[in-house]
Formats: C-alpha cells, structure tokens, sequence
C-alpha cells in the first residue's frame, strides 16, 4: 500500500506541506542541484526571457537561476511551496516581475504565448495528468518557447523502481514515451538526452519547442 492510500493525502514529495514539507524542500535544493544545473544548461535562459516553473517547490531554482530574465512565474499544487517559493523570490515578487500561483499542471492560470521558456524539475512522474498538463504547458509557451523536463527516476535508468511507485504514487517514463507525449501534446525539435546527477546514474532532460 502507497502512502497515498494508507493516509488519504499525498506523499510529502508529491505535496510538500506543513513543517516536514518545508524542511523536504529546503533539502530538495542541495539533493536537485546537479539537476538544476543540467536543466540551466539546457535551457539557457536569457535576460529577455519570460519564465515560468511548474512545480516549483521551494522556488529554489527560479531564484538561483532566471533571477535576471525579463519575467518570471513559479506555479506548485501545495500553498506551503506556494509560500515559500514567494518569499525565496520576494525582491521579484515585490517588483511586480515574478508571480507565483496555486495550481495544477494540468490548468495554467495564465493566457495562451505568456512565456518564452518553461521547465518543471522533479515533478512531471507526480502529475496524475501529464497529457493535460503538456497541452497546457504548449499553450502558454510563445511560438519558437521552449520546455525542459527533468526526470531522475526513469524506465531507462537500469534502476528498479516498483518500491517508488509504490511508495510515492508515481509514473516512471521511458524517453520514447516522453518524446511521444512531447510531440502528442504539439511540440517539435524534442531531444531525450542523459546524463549523471546525484543518487541518479541516469537522470533524463528531455527538451521540445513550441
Ligand atoms: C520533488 S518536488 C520538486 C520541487 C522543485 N521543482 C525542485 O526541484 O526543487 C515536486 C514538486 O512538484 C509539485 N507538484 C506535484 N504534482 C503537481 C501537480 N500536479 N501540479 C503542480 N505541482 C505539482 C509538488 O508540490 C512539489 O513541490
């Protein structure tokens, strides 16, 4: 039985909230940082950027690396992230160029081309509804946008992960798949690359643009 089911709420690392929460995502920030520079490099932000974060957590990323694009947005299901990610960025937050908001992936509270560059770092294999969100995901993003996913567990990590499922509730994708639904949900120029991060011998970026 999954935590999910055993407590009827979701595991901490899918929703982190209260003060285990936070302390889980002050600690994501060190465990994720090879995978944030791995995302960074990837998606290479520039000062004209417009950026937005799904799944954002603690903000951590958003205020280490898009601190300088033209605008920026972090979006999380669990208010406590919400919280935090504000306070993380509260100097953007307070000048009106970075806005963070309560949500799923599956529904963006923003209008249609709204960015130029969009991640979601260790949380798409937690989306219940990851076709949704990708549409969602293309929607917003500008034409010529482009999308960095992050998935450190993967079907082509050669580890075994029926523990993580179990435990966490999530979905381990291959990169075939991930190409599929990239492409499914409209995008193009998707590229499935690998490389080493932390407790992750295999950890997938997956790139697409709109
Ligand atoms: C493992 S944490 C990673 C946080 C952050 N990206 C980082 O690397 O520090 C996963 C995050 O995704 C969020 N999340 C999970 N499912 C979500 C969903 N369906 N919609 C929005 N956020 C979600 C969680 O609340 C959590 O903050």
């Amino acid at each position: 039985m999954n935590e999910t089911a055993k407590n009827g709420e979701l595991p901490q690392a899918a929703k982190p909230s209260g003060i285990k929460g936070r302390l889980l995502a002050s600690l994501m920030q060190w465990v994720h940082g090879a995978e944030y520079r791995a995302v960074a490099k990837t998606l290479r932000l520039e000062p004209d950027d417009r950026f937005v974060e799904i799944g954002c957590g603690s903000g951590s990323f958003l205020a280490k690396y898009a601190s300088r694009t033209a605008a920026s947005a972090g979006l999380d299901h669990s208010a406590d992230m919400v919280k935090m990610a504000a306070r993380r960025n509260r100097r953007r937050e307070q000048s009106g160029s970075s806005e963070f908001k309560q949500g799923d992936a599956s529904s963006l509270p923003w209008r249609d081309s709204s960015f130029t560059a969009a991640a979601a770092i260790a949380t798409f294999m937690f989306w219940p509804q990851p076709q949704d969100a990708l549409r969602e995901i293309h929607r917003v993003l500008r034409p010529g946008g482009r999308l960095v996913i992050s998935l450190g567990w993967n079907a082509d990590d050669g580890l075994d992960h029926a523990g993580h499922v179990e435990k966490y509730g999530i979905r381990i994708y291959s990169g075939t798949e991930m190409q599929a639904m990239l492409e499914r949900a409209g995008f193009s120029e998707v590229e499935v690359t690998y490389t080493k991060a932390f407790m992750e011998p295999k950890l997938m970026i997956c790139k697409a643009v709109k």
